[in-house]
């Protein structure tokens, strides 16, 4: 949080944002519900720029500074960034500019190192997280007594996008990028992208019981917890489930809606919001 900056949606009823490129975060929010069940919460989808994996650093940067400060204006008192790839490019940066607490995400190569009998752990994620400074850092701090393979996902963020989570192409795609660790040994399997939760089954399909799958979904809800404990944001204890969650989108949110009610068990309407960004006001905006 930027130091100089106060507060400003100090109040605990108010709502938690959760914001991604696209429905990935829906992950995040599934683990922050069952987590926090009194906690009212906005999700922000930036599905008409989404995928973020194949844009560039100031692109990335632009867009989430844009959505954090839109769920600033919407009331949001704590900000969950359920993105590794905009983690990866621009968290320090929303940091220093948004005045509400920030949570982060990262692949989960330490719990993948500790857990690991084979040594050998595939990490799935974008390119651009697996390119990132942050993300070279915290594999050099675990990687000594380990190999990590890590595996760009293209076309992995796409398909959960439109709701393929069991196509026979996307399991062709996946067998492409989860044979090679099983041939070199691997037994456990970093989910490094919100998106891939999603694909649980079809990898499950594919590995078996030979991989052990890291989502560190519920580990970001327990840092959300801690965070809100800290800064005194807690919303009062209510019946699970008693809040329910909020849903805005950059595209149309159809998709949003029909993941909310497949895999979350949500019956919602997505609102369409129009959030403009620097970078999005260029004519090439659309261009990756
Ligand atoms: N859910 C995002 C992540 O965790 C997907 C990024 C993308 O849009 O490519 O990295």
């Amino acid at each position: 949080m930027n130091a100089s900056a106060s507060v400003s949606n100090a109040g605990s009823h108010a709502p938690v944002g959760i914001f991604d490129s696209g429905l990935g975060g829906l992950s995040v929010l599934r683990a922050v519900r069952a987590q926090l069940p009194g906690e009212a919460i906005l999700y922000a989808a930036d599905s008409l720029y989404a995928p973020y994996g194949e844009r560039d650093e100031d692109f990335i940067a632009d867009r989430t500074l844009a959505i954090g400060e839109w769920l600033v204006k919407q009331g949001a008192k704590a900000l969950v960034v359920a993105c590794n790839t905009a983690t990866a490019q621009s968290i320090a940066l929303v940091r220093e500019k948004l005045p509400i607490p920030l949570v982060g995400v990262e692949p989960g190569v330490k719990p993948a190192a500790l857990q690991s009998k084979t040594r050998v752990a595939g990490v799935l994620a974008t390119q651009v997280t697996l390119r990132s400074a942050r993300f070279q850092a915290l594999l050099e701090r675990y990687a000594s007594d380990c190999r990590f393979l890590c595996q760009p996902g293209h076309g992995l963020v796409q398909a959960v996008e439109r709701c393929d989570v069991g196509s026979d192409e996307l399991r062709a795609l996946l067998r492409g990028y989860l044979q090679p660790m099983l041939d070199a040994g691997a037994d456990t399997l970093v989910l490094g992208c919100t998106h891939y939760p999603f694909l649980d089954a079809a990898i499950r399909d594919i590995v078996g019981d030979r991989l052990m799958l890291i989502d560190t979904s519920v580990a970001i809800a327990r840092q959300l917890e801690r965070v809100l404990e800290q800064h005194g944001l807690r919303a009062p204890p209510q019946g699970a489930g008693s809040v329910p969650p909020r849903f805005y989108s950059t595209g149309d949110g159809t998709h949003q809606q029909q993941l909310a009610a497949t895999l979350l068990h949500i019956d919602t309407t997505v609102e369409q919001v129009s959030i403009p960004s620097p970078r999005t006001a260029a004519p090439d905006s659309q261009a990756a």
